[in-house]
């Protein structure tokens, strides 16, 4: 038992569930045990011993002056943790129930108590560390690596917070981790979605794609896919669109691919199929007229009779004329005016020209190569897909197609395998900016690549293919997404809503922690989640040699000098590209 005479500093003064509170007398008598002291702050971790020798961890939450006339200073300071844990010798657990009351001793933690927090239970080869303890930088936090990218995470918080810095940080260690033993490139397979096109800088030998080279082919896409490019959903004849495109894209894939079984074809299957010839088609069974007299058959001006529209309708533009009165409308007559004016027009659009032209000279094996870093020329740990000279219209199904292509890889090398063998190339697809391709909305233009990377979060998981979700607006993510991530970097977060919906996400257990998400430092975070031994407010390391290039223009400095002249019509070409 204390001896109450005995003239004490700092005594906890009440003890709840999820909350300790602390009278400090002189905060210059509080400190550490430790011999390099580090100063006090809203963050900073206390230890609470009991007599039976546990030793509990707090978090500082708050801190106040009291008025006390009995102190000879005449104050003393009022102290609010939360606990975060016991520790036993080097191991740490979750939890401060093994906390005899009432506590003894109370003082801030040691630092190498902390260190020793922060290594329980994580065994070396596991150990993935791109952060140190904001309150004390000379303390590592390392998450077990394992845990980390073997389930999603998300990494939030406002522009200018930090968050692609701390993609560059993260994903530059995942690319430098190796085993000993060998030289060359290690097995890290990552594909990110950057969107404003500012990961060139931070991964300069990764593999770069963009809208002047990206191998995305309009064959492959999927119903959902070529629905959302090519149908007028609010038209009277959408579903006449629908079923006669899928008919002539059916038919048009089968004839192009004759040696495979043509029962065995079917309208999503990934296989080359012509647009111009489906085009056609529309066109002919636009224009068509039947007679009456030869079996109600399409029958065209020179009175040739179509028995079979396929493959004739896909050969060319055929002329049909009324040489009689036997000739009447075909099924679809005039229908298809407003429908074959937008195929047309899109398929001829310039800005989509990666999309079409060409493009039946690829193979999906190549495909595949280029979207995760094996192509002939080069292999790279890191495939970045420059997404920001994609026309915003198929921004949606650009990114939906690589996302299922990429689940699709992992689902197929998966069955491949032979009965429960790991997966051998774990794959990590990271999302820039993901309320783009993610939302809560359920508007047409995002469906595509909503329906794919939700897919990934629910599924992803057993084919090896994690998610790594960045958003300056998480409360506009979908829910589905962020429901799947169990490990969080919460950067300063300025804006209410999207501060609520974070720290919805967050056990409540970490009670005013949260409170600090508008008060980060850039760069600082709170890392949350099964990887890390405990909730922390870390600093992220910052990416010496290679950042990705930053938004911020030093606005005062250029404005300072001399006026520049412009070659307006080098932009004016460039925007005709
Ligand atoms: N961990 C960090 N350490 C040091 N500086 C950082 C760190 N994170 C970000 N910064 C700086 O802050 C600026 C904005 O960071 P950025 O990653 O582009 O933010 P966001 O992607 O959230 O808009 C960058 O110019 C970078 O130099
Ligand atoms: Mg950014």
């Amino acid at each position: 038992m204390t001896d109450p005479n005995k003239n004490i500093n700092a005594e906890v003064i009440a003890v709840f569930p999820n909350k300790v509170k602390l009278s400090v007398d002189d905060l210059s008598k509080f400190i550490s045990a430790d011999e390099q002291l580090e100063k006090l702050k809203v963050g900073s971790y206390l230890e609470i011993a009991d007599d039976d020798n546990h030793k509990l961890i707090a978090i500082i939450e708050s801190y106040a002056i009291v008025v006390d006339e009995k102190k000879a200073s005449g104050r003393s300071y009022v102290i609010d943790a939360n606990p975060l844990g016991i520790i036993e010798g080097n191991n740490f657990t979750r939890g401060g129930d093994a906390l005899t009351i009432p506590p003894t001793k109370v003082l801030p933690a040691k630092q190498s108590d902390i260190k020793a927090i922060f290594c329980s239970g994580l065994k070396d080869k596991e150990r993935f560390c791109f952060s140190k303890l904001a309150q004390n930088i000379k303390i590592d936090t390392p998450v077990n690596g394992n845990r980390f990218f073997n389930k999603h995470f998300a990494i939030v918080g406002s522009t200018g917070s930090g968050k692609s810095h701390t993609v560059a940080k993260i994903l530059q260690n995942a690319i430098n981790a190796k085993n000993s033993g060998y030289d060359g490139l290690n097995n890290s397979h990552i594909v990110l979605f950057d969107i404003h096109g500012e990961y060139k800088s931070a991964f300069p030998n990764a593999n770069h794609v963009d809208s002047t080279n990206i191998n995305i082919p309009y064959w492959l896409f999927d119903s959902d896919e070529l629905g959302d490019l090519f149908i007028e959903s609010n038209e009277d004849n959408s579903h006449n669109q629908v079923s006669q495109f899928r008919f002539a894209v059916t038919g048009n894939k089968k004839k192009f691919n004759p040696n495979l079984p043509q029962d065995k074809i079917y309208f999503d299957s990934p296989l080359k199929f012509d647009i111009d010839e489906v085009i056609r088609y529309i066109k002919n069974i636009n224009n068509e007229l039947i007679n009456k007299k030869n079996n109600r058959c399409p029958t065209t001006k020179a009175n040739e009779i179509i028995a079979n529209r396929i493959p004739k309708y896909f050969e060319s533009d055929l002329e049909f004329e009324k040489t009689s009165a036997d000739f009447v409308n075909g099924p679809y007559s005039g229908d298809f005016e407003r429908f074959i004016l937008r195929l047309e027009t899109i398929r001829n659009n310039p800005r989509l020209k990666f999309l079409f032209d060409n493009r039946n000279e690829i193979e999906l094996e190549s495909i595949l190569k280029q979207f995760l870093g094996y192509t002939d020329e080069r292999k790279a740990n890191v495939t970045v897909f420059d997404l920001s000279g994609i026309p915003f219209e198929v921004l949606s199904i650009t990114v939906s197609l690589i996302s299922r292509i990429l689940f699709e890889y992992g689902y197929y090398y998966k069955r491949l395998l032979t009965g429960n063998a790991a997966c051998e190339t774990p794959l990590l697809l990271v999302y820039e900016e993901a309320h783009k391709y993610v939302p809560k909305s359920d508007l047409v233009k995002y469906r595509a690549s909503k329906t794919a990377i939700e897919r990934i979060a629910k599924e992803g998981r057993k084919y090896g293919i994690t998610l790594g979700i960045v958003s300056q607006r998480p409360a506009e993510i979908s829910e589905t997404i962020f429901s799947q991530c169990n490990n969080f970097i919460a950067m300063r977060l300025t804006n209410p809503d999207d501060q609520n919906y974070v720290k919805r996400l967050l056990p409540d257990s970490l009670g005013n922690l949260t409170d600090t998400l508008p008060a980060l430092k850039t760069g600082e975070a709170l890392l949350i989640g099964d990887s890390i031994v405990m909730p922390s407010i870390v600093k992220v390391d910052e990416c010496k040699e290679y950042c990705p290039s930053s938004n911020d223009i030093n606005y005062v400095e250029i404005w300072k000098e001399k006026w520049k002249d412009v070659v307006f019509n080098k932009i004016v070409e460039e925007w005709k590209k």
